[in-house]
């Protein structure tokens, strides 16, 4: 049985689709913090399939207890946590009180039940500031930028700590790179309240109407179109990532792994803009400005080792990424 946490979230939920067609048994834990209750429902009618669900919070450690007790977990997928880098600015408190505390409890929970399997949701952010534009798994880690990144470093140094002093764990920790998209039913994807600060959020709400005009954060820098390049991933890719990763975990004694999970292909923000154009035949209302501060200009996965070592690689193009993403917006809001 797999525990997910955060399971109602925008990646979680995409995962936990595919976990019930995989046939496993999935237990979900959220306390609905950045999630909405009906997402429940829309896994089970993708599904077909019906799973367990406890609503709480990660952090408390009776809850947690209480889960474990009743169920034999034989692993858990991690993705509760704040995730908003410009929120974790203002209020790093609340950041680091919630995603290192729901970490640590749920590791001193699974401990004391014996259970020693984890995948984690890391992020590309831990390479900090890297001169180089290609990351690969073997770089140090930088320093990022804001207390969001500094959570999903200082987790993965925990989780580091833990297996040296018990190595008998088997933890992965997945970096993913830029998750976009959403399942091909447009029954669940990414609509974060209020306005968004990710791309393609942003051009949904261009794209229907509810904002007038989509800002290109700089168009000087040195790329070949000018604007900021990034490793976009279909989030289904990025589901069936966690499928592999818990599949090596279930087949190795134990140890620790570090992937990255992307495409390996740098696209350019023009290039998302033109190709959503193009693919949901529609004009989007966008403009040029000024560079946004703490943007790199260009990041990109080596996805190399994943391929090599999980048997993953990124099926589904920008193409498929900009069609659903749309088809996922336009159903929320009929
Ligand atoms: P999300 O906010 O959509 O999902 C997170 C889920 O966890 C939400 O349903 C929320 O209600 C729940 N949650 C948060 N704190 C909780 C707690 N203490 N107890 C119980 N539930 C709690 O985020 P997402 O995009 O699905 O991201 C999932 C994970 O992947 C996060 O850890 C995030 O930092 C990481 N990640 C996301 C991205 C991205 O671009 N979306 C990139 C890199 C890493
Ligand atoms: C950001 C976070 C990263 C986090 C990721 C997913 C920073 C520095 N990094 O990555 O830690 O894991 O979101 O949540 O904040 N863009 C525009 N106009 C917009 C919005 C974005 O041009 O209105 C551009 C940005 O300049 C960037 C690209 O689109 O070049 C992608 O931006 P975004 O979706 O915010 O992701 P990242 O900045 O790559």
């Amino acid at each position: 049985m797999i525990l997910v946490t955060g399971g109602c979230g925008y990646i979680g939920s995409h995962t936990v689709v595919e976990l019930l067609k995989n046939n496993y048994e999935v237990i979900v834990i959220d306390n609905f913090s950045n999630s909405k209750r009906d997402v429940l429902d829309k896994i089970k009618t993708i599904t077909n399939k019906d799973f367990k669900f406890y609503e709480g919070n990660v952090c408390d450690k009776n809850t947690l207890k209480t889960v474990f007790e009743n169920n034999k977990i034989d692993g858990v997928i991690h993705f509760a946590g704040f995730k908003a880098v410009g929120e974790s600015v203002e209020k790093p408190l609340m950041y680091y009180r919630n995603n290192l505390d729901s970490t640590l409890t749920l590791l001193e929970v699974m401990s004391d039940y014996n259970c020693k399997k984890i995948v984690f949701s890391s992020s590309a952010t831990v390479y900090g500031e890297a001169k180089e534009t290609r990351f690969v798994e073997t770089m140090k880690k930088g320093i990022p930028s804001n207390p969001y990144g500094k959570t999903k470093n200082v987790i993965e140094d925990i989780l580091e700590d833990l297996y040296t002093s018990d190595p008998t764990w088997s933890i992965t920790m997945l970096r993913y790179f830029n998750p976009v998209g959403s399942h091909t039913s447009g029954l669940i994807g990414d609509d974060p309240s209020g306005i968004p600060n990710n791309l393609m959020p942003y051009i949904l709400r261009v794209a229907i109407g509810e904002l007038e005009c989509l800002t290109i954060f700089g168009n000087d820098y040195d790329t070949p179109d000018g604007t900021c390049i990034r490793d976009y991933i279909h989030v289904v890719d990025l589901a069936l990532g966690h499928i592999k990763a818990l599949e090596q975990l279930f087949n190795l004694e134990s140890g620790i792994k570090i992937y990255n999970l992307g495409s390996g292909r740098g696209i350019s923000v023009t290039e998302i803009v033109t190709t959503f154009e193009r693919v949901n035949n529609l004009k989007l209302n966008y403009k040029y400005g000024s560079r946004r501060k703490g943007d790199l200009p260009s990041i990109c996965a080596d996805p190399t080792l994943a391929l090599k070592e999980l048997g993953w690689k990124c099926e589904k193009t920008l193409d498929d990424m900009c069609r659903d993403a749309y088809n996922f917006i336009q159903k929320q809001r009929n």
